[in-house]
């Protein structure tokens, strides 16, 4: 993006992809509002004139900070917070970390998220930090949303070893460790006619919901009028 500045309407065009309900991370605001702070680390993918993939990656220190020291338990969102107010701060990063890879349909399968994971890669050696961390969304996890996600991510290929999820398994064919699951990556709430707006489910009564798209079922109170969904993701290690 420090480059190509241009392209970043582009690359926001790329955001509708995402199921409603994930646009609605209140913390996501700290970043993608932001972006121009960050432009070394935001890379787009062009076909012609069209952006068809998009990564995003910010540094944050993690080492030697005294509330920090280990990849964070929220993940996504503890990521952020913690890159924004390092950023306020004038911190020094120690790490690098990826937050969103996203390759246009059409362009999927052709090993585009590869090479924009490389990019990021490239990027975090620049300024001299020595891992890459990712908070990864496993690609086939919203089709088993009942299932922990310490049973899921531990899942291997009896072939080869390799992860069952394929985007998992990508990260560990790129170099990635699989570290730990962050349980409560990303948090999102909302009143139940919000949630039914960003769902069109009708969300009637109390208890978990299975959303198209979501990693776990939604935490539905019909007599409080909310709901939460809080994703887990998968933190893995690339070292550079
Ligand atoms: C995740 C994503 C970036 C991967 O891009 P991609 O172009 O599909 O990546 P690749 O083509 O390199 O595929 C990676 C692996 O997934 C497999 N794969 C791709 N699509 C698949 C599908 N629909 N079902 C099963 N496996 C699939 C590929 O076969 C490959 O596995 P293998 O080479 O080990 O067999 C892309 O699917 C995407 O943009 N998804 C939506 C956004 C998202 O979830 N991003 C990740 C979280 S930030």
């Amino acid at each position: 993006m420090a480059v190509r500045p241009d392209l970043a309407d582009g690359a926001d065009a790329l955001t509708t992809l995402w199921p409603t309900f994930m646009l609605h991370d209140p913390i996501a605001d700290l970043f993608y509002a932001r972006q121009d702070d960050h432009a070394t680390h935001i890379f787009s993918a062009v076909d012609g004139d069209e952006v068809v993939g998009r990564a995003y990656s910010v540094p944050v220190a993690i080492d030697g900070h005294p509330a920090r020291g280990t990849l964070p338990a929220d993940g996504w969102d503890g990521v952020v917070r913690w890159a924004w107010l390092d950023h306020l701060a004038g911190r020094p990063p120690t790490h690098v970390s990826a937050l969103e890879i996203m390759v246009a349909p059409s362009h999927r399968g052709t090993g585009l998220a590869l090479r924009l994971l490389e990019a990021m890669k490239d990027a975090a050696r620049e300024v001299g930090v020595t891992e890459l961390v990712a908070p990864v969304r496993p690609s086939r996890k919203h089709e088993e949303p009942e299932t922990p996600m310490t049973v899921y991510a531990a899942r291997l290929r009896p072939e080869d070893g390799m992860p069952t999820d394929p985007w998992l398994r990508l990260h560990v064919r790129a170099g990635g460790r699989i570290h730990s699951v962050c349980p409560t990556s990303m948090t999102i709430t909302g009143t139940l006619a919000q949630w039914r707006t960003w769902t069109g489910l009708a969300l009637e009564r109390s208890g978990p919901a299975v959303v198209p798209g979501a990693l776990t079922p939604l935490h539905v109170d019909a007599a409080q009028d909310h709901a939460v969904y809080v994703e887990p993701n998968v933190w893995v290690v690339h070292p550079l």
